[in-house]
C-alpha cells in the first residue's frame, strides 16, 4: 500500500498557525485552477473506474443466479458468453486503472514542477534579510520535501479521497438496493473497525514522529560534520564524531524498528476485522439463502464482495488523513515563502537613466539592521563621479554595511542616498545593480569553469575582454597554468582554488562586468603582500574613470587614494588624504601605527 511512506513525509514539528484551515484549503484547491482540463479528465477517469469496478461483482452475481443452476440446459453457451463478458470487464477495468495511475502521475508531476519553479523564482527576488534570518537548510527543505508532500496531497490525497468517498457511497447505495437487512449486518462491523483504526493511527503516528525527529538529528549532525570537516581534522575529532553519530543513528534505528513493528500490525488486524465482517455476512446470508430463500447465492456473493470493498475505502480514508495533514503543513510552509515580501522593492515607476556616471551622495544616513541595533549614524559623504575613495576602520565599524546600502541590498533607515543626484530608490533596481560591481569580502564562485565565473556579471562579454582584464591584473598567466586553463572547473564555491586565488578571480569578475561604480571590500586580504603589490597596479589601472570605493585591509595599499574616510562605530570620524590624516594623529594614525608595528613583528 505504501502508506507507511506517507507517515515519513510528515513534519514532526507542530506548525505555527499562520493561515486558517479554510484559507489554506482554498489556496491549495486553487492550484487545480491552472489544470482544468487535466483535473476534469482525471476526475472522469476516477469516477468511471470506481463505478466500473463495482459493476464486476454484479455481473458475477447475474451469472451465478441465472446460469449456475442444475436445471439449466443451455448453460454451456451462456456461460461462455458470461465468461467472455467477465474477461472484457476485467480488461477494461485494468485499462481504467492504468489510465487513472498515469493521469495522476502526470498531473501530480506537472503541479510539482510548477510549484517548485515558482518557489525558486520567488526566492531569487527575496531580499538579503530573508536569507540572513532564515536557515538555508529550512529553505532548501521547503523547495524539496515540502513541494513533494504538497504534490502528493494534491494527487494521491485529494483525488484518492474523492475516489474512495465516491466508491463508498456507490457501494452503500447498491447494497441497500439489493438487501437492507444484509446491508445492516455488514454495517455492524464498522464501529469496531473505526475504533481499531483510530487506536492504531495514534500509535503509528507517534512512532513515525519519533523516526522523523531521529532522522532530522542524523541529517543535521551529518551536515554539520561535513561542513566542519577542516576543524574536525585539525582538532582530531574523528573518534568523537563517529561515536556521536553512532548514538544518533542508533536512536534512528530503534525508532524505525518500533514504527515498523506498530505499523506492520495495522493491516493484518484490519484484515482480521474485515474477515469477521465477512463471517457475519456468510452466516447470516447463508441462513437467509438456505432457510428462507430470501437471498440468492449470487446475492450472497455480492455482499461478500462488497463488504470487503466497503472496508477498504474506510481504511484508506484513515491513511490519507496523514497525507492530508502533512500536505497542508507543507503547503503552509511553501505559502510562507510565496507570501514573503522582499523588503527592498523596485520603485513603481522606476527611472532608467541612460548612463550612470557614478556620483554618490549620502546625506545624514542612519541604518539599523534590526530595530535596536543602529549600525550607521549620520553618515554624510560625497564621492564625485570617477573618484576613488577608501574606507577604513576596525572590523565591525560598518564599512561593508555602507556598500550594501549602495547596491540596495538594504534600504537606508533614515536620510538620503543619491546616485547622480537621484535617490536610488527611484532608479530601476536591476539597472542600478548592473552598474555597481562589488567584490565582496567573502568571495563565492559558482561551480563551473573559470571563464563562466568571470563572465557571470556580463554574459555577453567576449573572451578577449576577459583576457584583457586578467592580463592587467596579472592573473592571465596563472590561469593558463591550470590544467585546463580558463576551462578549469572550480567546483562548488571555488573549493579547488586557494582563498587568495578566489579573491583575484572575484576581482576580475567584477571588472569584466564593466560597472560605473566599483566596490572592493578587502578584496585582496588573503593575497600575499607581494602579489597584492603586483595587482595593485592593475587595480589602479582598472579604477580609472570609475567611481570606486576601496575598503582596505592593508593601509599601505591606499596611500595614494585621493580621499580616505575613517569609520568608527558607525560614524565618520576623519576624512582626508593619507598625509593629512597622519598629521592629525587621530584614529587613522593609530591604525596605521599598529599595522606598521605588527608588520615589523611579522
Ligand atoms: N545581517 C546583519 N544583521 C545584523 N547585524 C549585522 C548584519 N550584518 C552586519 N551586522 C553588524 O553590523 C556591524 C557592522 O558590520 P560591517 O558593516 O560588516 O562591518 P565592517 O565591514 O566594518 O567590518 C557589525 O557590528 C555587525 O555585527
Ligand atoms: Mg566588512
Amino acid at each position: 500500500m505504501g502508506w507507511a511512506i506517507h507517515y515519513m513525509r510528515r513534519e514532526e514539528a507542530e506548525r505555527e498557525k499562520k493561515y486558517s484551515d479554510w484559507t489554506l484549503f482554498k489556496r491549495v484547491f486553487s492550484i487545480f485552477r491552472h489544470y482544468k482540463t487535466e483535473t476534469i479528465s482525471v476526475m472522469a477517469v476516477v469516477l468511471t473506474a470506481s463505478v466500473f469496478s463495482t459493476l464486476i461483482p454484479i455481473l458475477m452475481q447475474q451469472t451465478i443466479d441465472m446460469f449456475i443452476k442444475p436445471d439449466r440446459l443451455d448453460f454451456v453457451s451462456s456461460l461462455i458468453i458470461m465468461g467472455g463478458l467477465y474477461l472484457i470487464f476485467i480488461v477494461l477495468n485494468f485499462i481504467l486503472i492504468l489510465a487513472r495511475t498515469i493521469f495522476f502521475a502526470k498531473l501530480g508531476q506537472k503541479m510539482i514542477y510548477r510549484i517548485r519553479n515558482d518557489t525558486f523564482a520567488k526566492l531569487q527576488y527575496l531580499s538579503f534579510d530573508y536569507f540572513t534570518e532564515t536557515e538555508s537548510g529550512r529553505t532548501i527543505s521547503k523547495v524539496t520535501n515540502d513541494v513533494d508532500a504538497l504534490g502528493e496531497l494534491l494527487t494521491t490525497g485529494i483525488i484518492d479521497i474523492f475516489a474512495d468517498f465516491f466508491s463508498l457511497i456507490w457501494i452503500v447505495v447498491i447494497m441497500f438496493i439489493y438487501d437492507v437487512q444484509m446491508t445492516l449486518v455488514t454495517f455492524t462491523i464498522v464501529p469496531i473497525l473505526l475504533i481499531t483504526a483510530v487506536f492504531f493511527q495514534k500509535r503509528v503516528r507517534a512512532a513515525y514522529r519519533r523516526t522523523r525527529v531521529a532522522i532530522a538529528k542524523v541529517t543535521a549532525n551529518l551536515q554539520e560534520t561535513i561542513t566542519g570537516v577542516k576543524v574536525t581534522k585539525a582538532l582530531s575529532r574523528e573518534e568523537e564524531n563517529i561515536e556521536n553519530f553512532r548514538d544518533l543513528n542508533r536512536e534512528n534505528y530503534e525508532a524505525n524498528v518500533e514504527a515498523a513493528g506498530v505499523s506492520s500490525l495495522f493491516i493484518p488486524i484490519i484484515q482480521i476485522i474485515a474477515g469477521l465482517g465477512s463471517t457475519l455476512v456468510i452466516i447470516f446470508g447463508g441462513y437467509l439463502v438456505i432457510t428462507k430463500q430470501a437471498l440468492t447465492i449470487g446475492e450472497l456473493y455480492i455482499f461478500l464482495e462488497y463488504s470487503n470493498r466497503f472496508f477498504m475505502p474506510i481504511i484508506s480514508l484513515f491513511t490519507f488523513y496523514t497525507i492530508i495533514q502533512s500536505g497542508f503543513a507543507s503547503a503552509e510552509r511553501i505559502f510562507e515563502i510565496m507570501d514573503e515580501t522582499p523588503s527592498v522593492q523596485n520603485a513603481k515607476d522606476p527611472l532608467y537613466p541612460k548612463q550612470i556616471k557614478g556620483k554618490i551622495e549620502l546625506n545624514s544616513v542612519d541604518f539599523f539592521y534590526t530595530e535596536d541595533v543602529q549600525v550607521l549614524k549620520n553618515i554624510n559623504l560625497t564621492i564625485d563621479s570617477g573618484q576613488s575613495i577608501a574606507l577604513v576602520g576596525q572590523t565591525g565599524a560598518g564599512k561593508t554595511t555602507i556598500t550594501k546600502l549602495l547596491s540596495r541590498y538594504y534600504d537606508v533607515t533614515k536620510g538620503k542616498l543619491l546616485i547622480d543626484n537621484t535617490e536610488i530608490k527611484k532608479i530601476d533596481l536591476e539597472l542600478l545593480r548592473k552598474n555597481i560591481a562589488v567584490v565582496p569580502q567573502d568571495v563565492y564562485l559558482f561551480s563551473g569553469t573559470i571563464m563562466e565565473n568571470l563572465k557571470f556579471g556580463r554574459k555577453e562579454a567576449e573572451d578577449q575582454d576577459v583576457f584583457d582584464v586578467c592580463l592587467v591584473l596579472g592573473l592571465h598567466d596563472y590561469i593558463l597554468q591550470l590544467p585546463e586553463g580558463y576551462e578549469t572547473d572550480v567546483k562548488e564555491g571555488g573549493s579547488r582554488l586557494s582563498l587568495g586565488q578566489r579573491q583575484l578571480i572575484s576581482l576580475a569578475r567584477a571588472i569584466v562586468a564593466n560597472p560605473s561604480i566599483l566596490i572592493l571590500d578587502e578584496c585582496s586580504s588573503s593575497v600575499d603582500p607581494i602579489t597584492e603589490a603586483l595587482i595593485q597596479k592593475g587595480i589602479n589601472y582598472t579604477l580609472r574613470g570609475r567611481t570606486s570605493i576601496i575598503i582596505a585591509h592593508r593601509l599601505s595599499t591606499i596611500k595614494n587614494v585621493s580621499k580616505i574616510v575613517v569609520i568608527d562605530d558607525g560614524e565618520i570620524v576623519e576624512e582626508g588624504t593619507h598625509q593629512e590624516l597622519l598629521e592629525r594623529k587621530g584614529k587613522y594614525y593609530d591604525l596605521y601605527e599598529t599595522q606598521l608595528t605588527s608588520n615589523i613583528v611579522e
